[in-house]
């Protein structure tokens, strides 16, 4: 039990990472509120939590808007406690993969508003009441995409600026007892990244399995779990030095950035 008595508003939670978080932070003994765009997207998530005992609310908002951000924090507050943990894990990536030059005006600024937007919304609401609390850890996805070009522009500016995002809060809210980090994924088999391979494929770009499987010196994707243990380490007090840092999690996708190497 790494979270017991903690109280953690988690985004994102109809699947993938946020799912397989919420399932492991309620297996330690957290209190979850999921947040994601509708209470059906999260009725597998809060079915899982129910079976393993575990105490969850299901919460329909659109991270983007302050009103919708607002109740996130009034409804946890009210029937979970004040809370300690705030992991930013929505996220979303343009609908098409189109080049800089023709990627549509709105589209850019939806990925930059869910990506960058949404976080910092989320943590200017819910900061005053982990001060309040005595402290807490919030935790950003990013990705690798902050810091290279693994995907569409607004994608990798948008995660570039949540790890700006991520070190400004760390510095300004330390004094507080809050500590804030960035989880940067790899290739993780998700519905987002199954959704971004039928994008590139119907933009024309490489997408075989082993190109995709290839990205990390692992030959596969990862499994979201392997994030939420990540996440996991983040939230708990196990954590506890750690601060404005980016936590990569890529099966070795950087580390062979440069020349193949053989053998
Ligand atoms: N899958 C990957 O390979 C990969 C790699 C690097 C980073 N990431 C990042 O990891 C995070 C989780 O990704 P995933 O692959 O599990 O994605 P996913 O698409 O499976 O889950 C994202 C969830 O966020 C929700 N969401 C989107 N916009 C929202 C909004 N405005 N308000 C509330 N909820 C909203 C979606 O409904 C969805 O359930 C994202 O931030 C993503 O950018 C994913």
């Amino acid at each position: 039990m790494r979270l017991a008595g903690k109280i953690a508003i988690i985004t994102g939670t109809a699947g993938g990472m946020g799912q397989a978080s919420a399932i492991l932070f309620a297996k330690h003994g957290a209190k979850i509120a999921c947040v994601d765009l509708s209470e059906e997207v999260n009725a597998e998530t809060m079915a899982a939590i129910a079976d393993l005992g575990g105490a969850a609310i299901s919460i329909a908002a659109d991270i983007t808007k302050t009103a919708d951000v607002e109740r996130i924090v009034s409804r946890t507050i009210g029937e979970l406690g004040l809370p300690t943990i705030l992991f930013n894990n929505a996220g979303a990536d343009t609908e098409n993969k189109q080049s800089i030059l023709k990627i549509d005006e709105a589209a850019f600024d939806r990925v930059v508003e869910v990506n960058l937007k949404g976080p910092w919304l989320m943590i200017k609401h819910v900061a005053p009441h982990m001060i309040e609390a005595g402290g807490g850890s919030i935790i950003n996805t990013a990705s690798i995409g902050a810091f290279i070009a693994a995907s569409s522009a607004g994608y990798c500016a948008s995660k570039a600026g949540l790890v700006g995002l991520t070190k400004v809060a760390a510095v300004e809210l330390a004094r507080h007892g809050i500590r804030v980090n960035a989880l940067c994924p790899g290739a993780t088999e998700t519905p987002m990244a199954k959704h971004q391979r039928m994008e590139m494929e119907k933009a024309g770009m490489p997408t075989s399995n082993s190109i995709i499987d290839r990205m990390g010196v692992m030959g596969r994707l990862a499994q979201p779990e392997e994030m939420a243990n990540m996440a996991l380490f983040l939230a708990s007090d196990e954590s506890g030095f750690a601060t404005g840092a980016s936590f990569i999690n890529d099966g070795g996708w950087l580390a062979m950035s440069g020349l193949p190497v053989q053998g």
